[in-house]
C-alpha cells in the first residue's frame, strides 16, 4: 500500500494507527485529534506514558491549529528548514490533547520533506502524530520490510516507501527566551545558529539605544564602532570624546553609566586601553553590571549568565571587537538560576 492510496487515508480517518515512511525514518501515527488512537500508539510502541508524542504537519499553514504563539524564531526556522528534518518544540494550544503532550504545555512539530506524506496530511486537513516506528528503546526503522515485520500484526496498515535521510531530525526548542538545540540531526547546529543569530540581530537593532564612550586610547575603536552600530540600525548616544584628545576614562564612564542607569539607553559600551579602568569605574554605579570581554565567549556568557548592561572593551587587544559587540547586543539574558545571584550582587549596593 502506498501513501497516496485511498485506503491509507481512510485508515487515518477511521482512527486507525498507521506505520509509514518519512524523509527521516519510518513513523507511526494517527490523526492528532483522536485520543483513543493516540493511546493505542503508546501501547503498541511500549512507550513511557510520560513521554510526549510529536506531530507532523503538511506545511507551516497548519501551525495555528496547534499553537497560538506567534514566535519569531519558529517563523524564521520554518521558513529556512521546512519541509525538512527540523522538529520545533512550541507552546501548545488547547486544541492539542494532554494525552499527546503527557500534560506538558509544549508540543513538538515538524513538516516532513516527503511530498506524498505532506499531501496526505493536507488532504486529511489536520496534523498527524508522527513518532519513530520502533518499539521504545530499539533502533529506528528505515526499511519497509522491517517496519512490516515489527508492526504488521499490531497496526491498521503499514505503508510501503523509502526514507531518505535515515537519521532522526534536529530538534530546537523555541519556547524559552533563548532557542535551545535539543538534538542535532541532518540540519547542523551551525545552520540553526545562523538563522537564530540573524533574527537576534534584527530584533535587537530595531529597538535598542546604545551609549558609547572611551578615553584617548580607545578613540579609534569608538569611531569604528559608532559607524558599525549606526549602519546596523542601532540608535547611538556618543558620549565622547569627539576627538582623540587625552581624556581620563572616568569622565566617559560617568556619562555612559548614567545613561544606562536612567534608562535613557538600553545598553552601554565603554573602551579604554585595557578595558580594566572603565570596568572598575562603571561597576561603582548602582544597577550597572559592566563586563570586560575580550572574546566572543565572554560576551555570550556575560549576557546569558550576568545580564551585563555595559560591555567594556580593551582597545589594545588584538581581537574581533565587532564580533564581541554583536554578541553582547544580540544575546538575551537566560534568567532562571542566574537571577538569584544577580539579586545577591544587587544586595551589596544598599
Ligand atoms: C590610559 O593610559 C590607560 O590607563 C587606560 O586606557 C586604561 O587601560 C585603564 O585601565
Amino acid at each position: 500500500m502506498k501513501l497516496d492510496s485511498a485506503k491509507v487515508k481512510k485508515s487515518f480517518e477511521a482512527g486507525g494507527v498507521v506505520v509509514f515512511p518519512t524523509d527521516t525514518v519510518y513513523g507511526i501515527g494517527c490523526v492528532y485529534d483522536d485520543e483513543d488512537a493516540v493511546k493505542k500508539i503508546f501501547v503498541i510502541k511500549q512507550r513511557d506514558s510520560n513521554k510526549p508524542l510529536p506531530l507532523l504537519l503538511s506545511s507551516k499553514e497548519q501551525l495555528p491549529l496547534v499553537t497560538d504563539d506567534k514566535n519569531i524564531y519558529a517563523d524564521a526556522l520554518t521558513d529556512a528548514f521546512w519541509p525538512g528534518a527540523l522538529t520545533l518544540v512550541v507552546k501548545k494550544s488547547k486544541n492539542v490533547s494532554d494525552v499527546i503532550t503527557c500534560g506538558t504545555a509544549t508540543i513538538a512539530v515538524r513538516c516532513p520533506n516527503n511530498d506524498g506524506l505532506r499531501d496526505l496530511i493536507g488532504r486529511l486537513g489536520k496534523p498527524i502524530i508522527g513518532t519513530s516506528a520502533n518499539i521504545s528503546g530499539e533502533p529506528s526503522i528505515t526499511k519497509y520490510a522491517e517496519a512490516k515485520r515489527v508492526f504488521a500484526d499490531s497496526v491498521d496498515c503499514v505503508v510501503e516507501g523509502r526514507c531518505t535521510d535515515n537519521v532522526p531530525s534536529t530538534i530546537v526548542d523555541v519556547t524559552g527566551k533563548v532557542p535551545k538545540i535539543l538534538r542535532e540531526g541532518p540540519i547542523t547546529a551551525d545552520q540553526v545558529k545562523e538563522v537564530i543569530s540573524r533574527i537576534k540581530d534584527k530584533k535587537a537593532s530595531t529597538k535598542m539605544k546604545i551609549a558609547i564612550g572611551t578615553d584617548h586610547r580607545g578613540f579609534g575603536l569608538k569611531e569604528e564602532l559608532v559607524k558599525y552600530l549606526k549602519e546596523t540600525g542601532y540608535e547611538v548616544l556618543d558620549c565622547g570624546p569627539a576627538e582623540g584628545v587625552t581624556v581620563d576614562y572616568p569622565v566617559s564612564v560617568e556619562k555612559v553609566a548614567k545613561a544606562v542607569q536612567s534608562g535613557k539607553v538600553d545598553r552601554g559600551i565603554l573602551i579604554c586601553g585595557t578595558g580594566l579602568g572603565v570596568s572598575i569605574a562603571a561597576n561603582k554605579f548602582k544597577g550597572i553590571r559592566a563586563a570586560l570581554c575580550n572574546s566572543e565567549f565572554m560576551a555570550e556568557r556575560c549576557r546569558l549568565h550576568n545580564n551585563a548592561n555595559i560591555l567594556c572593551l580593551g582597545a589594545e587587544y588584538d581581537v574581533d571587537q565587532k564580533a564581541i559587540v554583536k554578541i553582547f547586543l544580540t544575546q538575551e539574558y537566560e534568567g532562571g538560576r542566574h537571577q538569584k545571584r544577580l539579586d545577591m550582587i544587587a544586595s551589596f549596593e544598599s
